[in-house]
């Protein structure tokens, strides 16, 4: 169970950039990492505005001299103090996220960096040779993948207690982009640009959280081909989609089916997952974290309750708040942040042991998600074909 007690030699001196006062995700990331006192919010450049974002930062508790008007200058002003900081977390529009990581590890800083981690696995590959070359870690915030009961799916499925995996079935829909762009904020303008969203909008968007968290519980399992139908609702967005199903073949033969939509009106935003094997299933969904519903093929239904004894292991050791007391997804994303935290930890202790064992989304994750999205628009532009998974 985590407590709050120190895990780590010592506090991570935490930067941001982005997240600023008008950022949608930027609180998730600062509830996140300070929440147990791993990270301390030393310096940032936190908005694109550099006067809000000053005032911003001055807000949090940042010094005024340690709040910057842009990345380069975070980057100048910290390089070289001796307080300066270990770690600094992307928030930014995804267009920025290559060219602000890659700035950052040259100048020997970890880094923590928003999804979609950048536009081509190309990026992805030249960034995990940087990390390595500096020994630094890349830590990636597929926030949802802290909840306690994803590690208890986890656990059972390499228990066994599922079975062969045959059925895979996701989803991640939410009806906020249902009408069409006229007033659309910021977020939503860079979300259906290819110049600053990348070569998708609702794939890379929510659908790579489906990806990574079906890695997650089901690491043994490799897609081998993909299916992408993708679609633009609103005609203004495309080429980008705001609606896509995904079929996926497994290397054991499993089946996946996956779909992703800004426009299913009415719903607001769950994830819903489904993991089916040849004795037992498992389904969870984020907008009841806390009950996981297993399934065992001629027997009563069961629902598992989060923090329970009956538990996995590995469930039970993502827990904060005990049975009876419900989860959130600031848990999770606490126990993400946590995760990063000691692998920076033991990249600066030297501890590549721990680092062998230690599982945390880092650069490999991100990667593997860029892959699955580069598949997912060769498919889909070869016209929803069945394409070999690269
Ligand atoms: P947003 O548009 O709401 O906010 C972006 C923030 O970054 C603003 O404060 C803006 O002023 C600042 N900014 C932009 N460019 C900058 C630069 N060059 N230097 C400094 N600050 C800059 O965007 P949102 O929705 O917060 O998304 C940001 C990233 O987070 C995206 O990559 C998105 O995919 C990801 N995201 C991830 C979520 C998750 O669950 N992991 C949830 C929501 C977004």
């Amino acid at each position: 169970m985590i407590n709050g007690e120190r895990t780590i030699q010592r506090p991570m001196r935490w930067g941001m950039v982005g997240g600023g006062r008008t950022g949608q995700v930027g609180y998730k990331h600062r509830t996140g990492a300070l929440r147990d006192g791993t990270y301390q919010l030393v310096a940032g450049a936190f908005d694109l505005d550099a006067e809000r974002g000053r005032d911003f930062g001055t807000n949090l508790g940042v010094a005024e001299d340690r709040c910057y008007a842009t990345y380069q200058d975070l980057i100048a002003g910290e390089k070289d103090r001796e307080d300066g900081v270990d770690v600094v977390s992307v928030a930014t529009p995804n267009f920025t996220h290559f060219e602000i990581t890659k700035a950052l590890l040259e100048a020997g800083i970890h880094v923590i960096c928003e999804k979609p981690l950048f536009f081509t696995v190309e990026e992805c590959e030249v960034v995990a040779k940087l990390a390595a070359e500096k020994n630094l870690i890349v830590g990636v915030t597929y926030g949802f993948t802290g909840h306690p009961l994803v590690h208890q799916m986890a656990a059972m499925v390499a228990k066994g207690m599922l079975g062969d995996i045959r059925i895979v079935d996701m989803q991640y829909t939410h009806g906020f982009n249902a009408g069409d762009d006229t007033d659309a904020g910021e977020a939503v303008k860079w979300r259906t640009n290819p110049a600053t969203a990348g070569n998708t909008f609702v794939l890379g968007d929510i659908g790579t959280h489906l990806y990574y968290l079906s890695e997650v519980v089901l690491p043994h399992l490799k897609v081998e081909k993909l299916l992408c139908d993708r679609t633009a609702f609103i005609p203004s967005r495309a080429p980008l989609e705001d609606h896509a199903t995904v079929l996926m073949h497994y290397d054991n033969g499993a089946r996946g089916r996956l779909w992703v939509s800004s426009v299913d009106a009415g719903n607001m935003g769950s994830q819903k997952y489904r993991f089916v094997g040849s004795k037992a299933s498992v389904t969870w969904s984020d907008s009841r974290p806390d009950q996981l519903i297993y399934q065992v093929q001629g027997e009563p239904e069961q629902i598992m309750h989060h923090g329970m004894p009956y538990l996995e292991d590995e469930s039970l050791a993502a827990d904060r708040m005990g049975a009876l007391h419900t989860e959130g997804l600031g848990d999770s994303w606490s126990n993400i942040y946590l995760w990063i935290a000691q692998a920076i930890d033991a990249k600066m202790r030297g501890d590549e042991e721990f680092l062998k064992t230690h599982h945390y989304p880092g650069i490999e994750a991100g990667t593997e998600g860029v892959r699955w999205l580069e598949n997912c628009v060769r498919s889909a532009d070869a016209g929803a074909a069945w394409i070999d998974f690269e």
